[in-house]
């Protein structure tokens, strides 16, 4: 009989069939090798903070200014980890780390810059955007008058274009960031673009911010007037998101969080995050940014050699974008056949993508989360031989023995 067993949890006294399906959820994470590049594995500490007692508070408001009594201690923890963002994000004039989300966060951050029907313009969701840059089902692309630029026929971003576009519609933001997006972004390009018009630039950081908080990729901090981000990607941390601003903007996109688009505040949120924030502030986590890296690179390598082609023929961070135009499969098709044998990957559109978004010609493979379990170069060449495998039709019970092996070696931290 396990611990779990013969100590059941409040949770499993109470409510058994929740408390069933979590525990599904975690023998699923436990036996997937999870390559979303949007998700990782944070430590404990960090899902123990986020779901504290803390939960119960009510803290509308910013530390020392609340609406309500009794918020000493949700003002300790946010300034808490306000402070350990900007340490963290050095350069960074100040942190607002109440958004719910990442698409809160740009939200907000937009209708605090461009005010509500302002010009946006921001990178296409089929070329590697996002879609709260301004996409038409999104709120951003009705609250605002948005316009997107797309990639060429490479994949990379073409700045000429980009300025092209600004020059056209005026934008008062333009957005610098991706969820698909592979190569490293010029921020210093497109502050000089946004300058040509007088706009300013939001760069959104969601996917890379750990390994830019570490140093290992360039990052917009003192070049960009606002960084969005979310918390529980490359950066490792809990369900959120963060917003940076220069101090002549913090109060502007303060009130746009609160009381603009959220009520009170996640504190058991924030304080995950500050325990997020406090790891990837230890010697350690340079090196963890670094392999990750590493091993996107040497996932890209391998998946080369075996004859498959990447969106940009490579990659600058942890994701890799698989085209699979040439082959006889879709995403779709490569992502059930992945999940089957336990990768959980996401089917995604590559530029130009002649089928739908349901379907795609592309496959989005991050290497964060592996690399939390401890990942590194033989593992990700067994990984990508699986990946090769499965484009070609092959054998997806053995492939799912090799998966199980790989996730009983190196199991959930
Ligand atoms: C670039 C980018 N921005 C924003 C978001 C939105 O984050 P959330 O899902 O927390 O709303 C994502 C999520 O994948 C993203 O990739």
């Amino acid at each position: 009989m396990s611990h779990a067993e013969s100590h059941p949890s409040p949770l499993r006294i109470a409510d058994a069939e929740v408390a069933a399906w979590l525990q599904r959820e975690d023998r699923r994470q436990s036996n997937t090798l999870t390559l979303i590049a949007s998700e990782n594995h944070c430590s404990a500490a960090v899902r123990e903070a986020s779901s504290s007692r803390i939960t119960d508070k009510y803290a509308e408001g910013y530390p020392n200014r609340r609406y309500y009594g009794g918020c000493e201690i949700a003002d300790g923890i946010e300034e808490l980890a306000r402070q350990r963002a900007m340490q963290l994000f050095a350069g960074a004039e100040d942190a607002n780390v109440q958004p719910h989300s990442g698409t809160t966060a740009n939200l907000s951050a937009l209708l605090a810059l461009a005010g509500p029907n302002g010009r946006i313009v921001g990178m296409a969701l089929k070329a590697g955007g996002h879609l709260s840059h301004g996409h038409d089902k999104s709120h951003t692309g009705m609250v605002f008058q948005a316009r997107q630029y797309g990639v060429d026929g490479t994949g990379r971003i073409d700045l000429d274009d980009v300025r092209k576009l600004v020059k056209e519609h005026q934008p008062k933001v333009l957005i610098a960031g991706g969820s698909s997006y592979c190569r490293n972004i010029d921020y210093a390009a497109f502050a000089a673009i946004a300058r040509e018009v007088g706009a300013l630039l939001l760069a959104d950081i969601a996917h890379p911010a750990g390994l830019m908080a570490a140093g290992v990729v360039p990052g917009p901090i003192g070049i960009a007037d606002v960084v969005t981000m979310t918390t529980h990607k490359t950066l490792r941390g809990p369900r959120g998101g963060m917003i940076l601003a220069k101090k002549d903007l913090a109060k502007a996109i303060n009130s746009s969080v609160f009381p603009g688009s959220q009520g009170g505040p996640l504190v058991q949120q924030i304080a995950a995050k500050a325990v997020a924030f406090g790891e990837a502030l230890q010697p350690g986590f340079r090196g963890y940014q670094q392999r990750v890296k590493e091993n996107a690179a040497m996932l890209a390598e391998r998946l080369l050699s075996q004859g498959l082609d990447l969106v940009t023929g490579g990659t600058d961070n942890h994701i890799v974008l698989v085209d699979l135009r040439k082959t006889d499969v879709t995403g779709a098709q490569v992502e059930e056949r992945a999940l089957a044998a336990g990768l959980s990957v996401n089917k995604n559109a590559v530029p130009g993508d002649p089928r739908p978004p349901m379907v795609t010609s592309g496959l989005r493979l991050g290497t964060a989360a592996v690399t939390t379990r401890g990942f590194g170069r033989d593992q990700i060449l067994a990984v990508a031989d699986v990946i090769v495998g499965l484009v070609r039709g092959g054998d997806v019970d053995r492939y799912r023995t090799t998966v199980q092996g790989l996730c009983e070696a190196f199991p959930l931290p």
